[in-house]
């Protein structure tokens, strides 16, 4: 039978999306039957050993942008976030453009953190598994309004398979009090599970398979408001391009959330004038989380 032209560019787009996410098995679903959730991602990637290269900064190529970057917005002009749909990461939002009702597998009935990280597994889906000691998969309180988002675990992580528990853990769990809050009433994530060799950041490569679980993760968590600590965050959570200091302390839409970009506190340790300019942005995140919705 003759495939209308417009449906196979569909069928072909949804079929690049899921393969982007990990998902490469696929199965029929009788009509009438009940909404089943999507299958998890099985076998995306063989683990691709190689030498290491030498300790290198590379430019996360960001996603199409789905985030408007809107005016510095105040606790007060920052909309309240509503219960709904599915929270939207970058690499979401190549499925926003081609479809009125993204095929995501968000939209089915919410994951728990467990089940995320029970698919994750011994992950083996990228190069970044033959380097690590442990997988950082992320810590923190499961309904948390308040998500953070780093680039990456270092050393200290990667021994501990917690986040952020080397020098610029120490520094954020001080400005997390500095908001009033504790670390354990937050959610800790990074872009990447795994120690990237010397500490390079990520590659894109690399933050395309690991992110999905991220997104993920945001999404069973359901936050109010994610900050993005540093370009690579801020580059995969909302498809930007502008360098980080031209949008920090902004907020941008993240689906039904709201999205902080601000600096790594990695670079407050090595400019420490600029933490001035980091604690106003954690003023802003304080004054967010106090505006009730
Ligand atoms: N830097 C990060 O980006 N993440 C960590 O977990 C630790 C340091």
């Amino acid at each position: 039978m003759p495939v209308d032209e417009r449906l196979r560019q569909q069928l072909a787009a949804w079929l690049e999306f899921y393969r982007e996410l990990g998902i490469e098995d696929f199965y029929r679903r009788p009509p009438g039957v009940g909404e089943v959730r999507q299958p998890a991602p099985s076998n995306p990637r063989e683990a691709r050993l190689q030498k290491e290269e030498p300790a290198r900064h590379t430019e996360v190529a960001a996603a199409p942008a789905i985030t408007k970057p809107k005016p510095e917005e105040t606790a007060q002009s920052v909309p309240p976030a509503q219960a709904t749909p599915a929270i939207i990461g970058g690499l979401h939002a190549r499925s926003l453009n081609l479809f009125e009702a993204p095929p995501s597998p968000a939209r089915g009935k919410p994951e728990s953190l467990e089940e995320i990280r029970a698919d994750l597994g011994d992950c083996q889906r990228c190069r970044l598994a033959a380097g690590r000691k442990m997988i950082v998969f992320g810590q923190g309180n499961p309904h948390a309004e308040l998500v953070f988002v780093g680039e990456g675990p270092g050393a200290d992580e990667d021994e501990q398979g917690l986040p952020f528990v080397g020098r610029a853990g120490q520094l954020l769990n001080r400005l997390i009090q500095f908001i009033g809050m504790k670390r354990e009433d937050v959610y800790i994530g990074n872009v990447v599970k795994c120690r990237p060799p010397g500490n390079r950041t990520p590659e894109r490569d690399e933050i395309e398979t690991c992110s999905p679980f991220l997104f993920r993760q945001i999404e069973a968590i359901r936050p109010r408001l994610v900050c993005c600590l540093g370009a690579p965050a801020v580059h995969t959570l909302l498809g930007l391009k502008e360098g980080i200091t031209k949008i920090r302390g902004q907020f941008f839409d993240y689906g039904s959330a709201k999205a902080l970009a601000t600096f790594h506190p990695a670079y407050i340790l090595r400019n420490p004038r600029e933490e001035k300019i980091l604690r106003e942005d954690f003023e802003k995140i304080r004054k967010f989380l106090a505006a009730r919705p």
